[in-house]
């Protein structure tokens, strides 16, 4: 099977380095901005091993052979490159989406109506020392579920695949649920870690319990308004897990205001500020830090 990672930054080439551990020897579409003579990426492992693995760039009009296209990016960048590369895709193609938020199905369905559609939720922690140098630092699960259309055979053979490469993977018939739970852990760990400048794991920490207590209710009121059924405690209990699996972690938020980068604000607590407004409910805190990561750049 042609598998295509589309995006260079730490999870695409976290997926490309582990991929290439399977028989399906995958290929990398890198962004313009990211054209390389490097024909080698090094990967340093959860238990600290360091390889060093060849690289097998493609150019987008290669985009067509390709039997799964696996795009790990920014939640904004999504839609921009589906509507980039839609040209060039097979339209047998599977199409996987891996990033941090949500984007409303209607805006991918308006941009991909006939194809496979799946999305990989993932809190594995991956951090960028160079440009084709990663370092696996939080060892974290992926879910994956249909978005639209995709067959069972494609479920089976891609959770497979995917979970040869880099376990566990996990299908869910209701990733619907599951995005909300990973929305709630990236509303709690990329703005509180990115504002106080912080590692994952310091969330653990008695100070900021009533706070994450706080964003986390706001967020179970949202999704019921939405007929999304949300425990509290086990979502608070998430948080907690994750935060811990990946407590030497720089979250993804926090990378980008290092780097002065665009973060994903607008489709993590952002998408809930938006949703909760036209159920006309009250989230402060979910505003507040919403304002706070705008803030940060003006
Ligand atoms: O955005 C991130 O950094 C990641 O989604 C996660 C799981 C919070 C780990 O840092």
């Amino acid at each position: 099977m042609k598998i295509v990672v589309i995006g260079q930054g730490a999870i695409g080439l976290l997926w490309y380095s582990h991929l290439v551990s399977t028989e399906h020897s995958p290929a990398l579409l890198c962004s313009q901005r990211a054209v390389t003579t490097d024909t080698n990426m090094s990967l340093t492992t959860y238990d600290n091993q360091l390889s060093v693995i060849p690289l097998n760039i493609i150019n987008k009009e290669q985009l067509q052979l390709a039997d799964v296209v696996l795009l790990c990016l920014k939640a904004y960048d999504i839609l921009p490159a589906l509507k980039q590369y839609q040209a060039y895709l097979n339209e047998k193609a599977t199409i996987i989406l891996c990033h941090n938020g949500i984007i409303a199905p209607n805006d991918i369905h308006a941009v991909l109506p006939k194809q496979s559609v799946l999305t990989l939720l993932t809190t594995h922690g991956s951090k960028k020392t160079d440009n084709f140098a990663i370092t696996h630092t939080g060892n974290g699960q992926s879910q994956l579920g249909k978005l639209q259309q995709a067959s069972e055979v494609e479920h089976k053979t891609l959770t497979t695949i995917l979970n040869q490469a880099l376990p566990s993977v996990v299908w869910h018939n209701n990733i619907g649920y599951h995005q909300w739970i990973k929305l709630a852990i990236n509303c709690v760990i990329n703005p509180i870690t990115a504002l106080n400048n912080i590692d994952n794991g310091e969330l653990l920490k008695p100070q900021y319990q009533e706070l994450i207590h706080k964003i986390c209710f706001e967020i179970t009121q949202v999704a019921a308004a939405e007929n999304i059924k949300l425990e509290l405690q086990q979502l608070i209990n998430n948080v907690f897990k994750v935060a811990s699996v990946t407590a030497k972690n720089c979250s993804s938020m926090r990378a980008d205001f290092q780097q002065n980068k665009a973060t994903e604000i607008e489709h993590i607590n952002g998408y809930i500020v938006k949703l909760a407004a036209q159920h006309q409910l009250e989230v402060p805190q979910n505003s507040l830090l919403y304002q706070q990561v705008n803030q940060h750049y003006s």
